[in-house]
Order: C-alpha cells, then sequence, then structure tokens
C-alpha cells in the first residue's frame, strides 16, 4: 500500500494526538489523590452495622479538643442526625453508606466526602465559630435525597 506523505503526516499526527489524550485522561483519573477519601480503608458493605466502628456509631471523645464521629449514611439520613461538640473542637469523622453513595457536605467548610458503600470515608474539620451547621447530602440519592441532612451544634 502508498501512503502520500502528507497522508502519513497527518496519520502520525493523529496517533500522537490520541497517545497525548489517552495519557491526560490516565494522569488525571488515576493521580495520586482519585481515590475514595478513606485510605483505602474498607468496611462489610452487607453488614455494616455488625461491623467495627459502625456498630456503635456515635460522637467518641479523643483527647482535650479532639472528637470522633462515626456515621452511618442511609437514605435518607444519617445517624446519628445530630452531635454537639464545643466551639474549637477538631472532629474527625468516618463514614460509611449502608446502601447507596451519599455524601457527607458541610457548606463553607472543606468538609464534601463522596460516601460510598464498602468504604470508610473520612476527613476532619476543626469547628472554631459556635452555631449550628447543617450536613447535606449532594449525590442524588433517591426520592428523598433533598431531606437528606443531620445537624452538627456547635456550643460556645
Ligand atoms: Cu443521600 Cu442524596
Amino acid at each position: 500500500m502508498h501512503l502520500h506523505r502528507y497522508e502519513k503526516y497527518w496519520l502520525i499526527f493523529g496517533v500522537g494526538t490520541l497517545v497525548v489524550f489517552l495519557s491526560v485522561i490516565g494522569v488525571t483519573a488515576f493521580a495520586h489523590g482519585h481515590h475514595p477519601p478513606s485510605h483505602m480503608a474498607t468496611v462489610d458493605a452487607e453488614n455494616v452495622r455488625a461491623s467495627a466502628p459502625f456498630d456503635e456509631p456515635g460522637l467518641k471523645k479523643i483527647d482535650e479538643n479532639t472528637y470522633e464521629a462515626t456515621i452511618i449514611a442511609m437514605t435518607f439520613g444519617y445517624e446519628p442526625n445530630k452531635i454537639t461538640v464545643p466551639k474549637g473542637s477538631t472532629v474527625k469523622f468516618q463514614l460509611t453508606s449502608q446502601d447507596v453513595v451519599h455524601s457527607f457536605t458541610i457548606p463553607k467548610t472543606n468538609v464534601n466526602m463522596m460516601i460510598t458503600p464498602g468504604h470508610i470515608n473520612q476527613s476532619e474539620h476543626t469547628f472554631k465559630e459556635a452555631g449550628s451547621y447543617l450536613v447535606l447530602c449532594n449525590e442524588y440519592c433517591g426520592i428523598g435525597h433533598q431531606n437528606m441532612q443531620m445537624e452538627i451544634e456547635v456550643t460556645d
């Protein structure tokens, strides 16, 4: 088969562009940080409530200013659906979902986690101001999605 010189150039250009494109996609899709915010810790998605730490959802004090909040996300809410901590506390959140993908989003903070079944999703935040913080689900999860919320009360 005889290829015209320009055909060859275009072929090389086309294949080259494809390689660059796929490399960019590959690197950005699999680069560090693009895994669940869980440090890859997993939990048995079928038996969430039988698996530590989700057999005891709730708030636990770790030290003077640090708390650990173990929360289960579900259609359509969180358990527990309210926690209370004093101002200045750092709360380490660990969540999983007992059904579908949800999120755990605290507006105006950097906490915005996708909550994936089978994974322990972790994030933390230091609450410097007192007040009531609303937590929302921003992953569409079904008919009651817009009602899925919880409250973090930060006391003075
Ligand atoms: Cu849970 Cu939307």
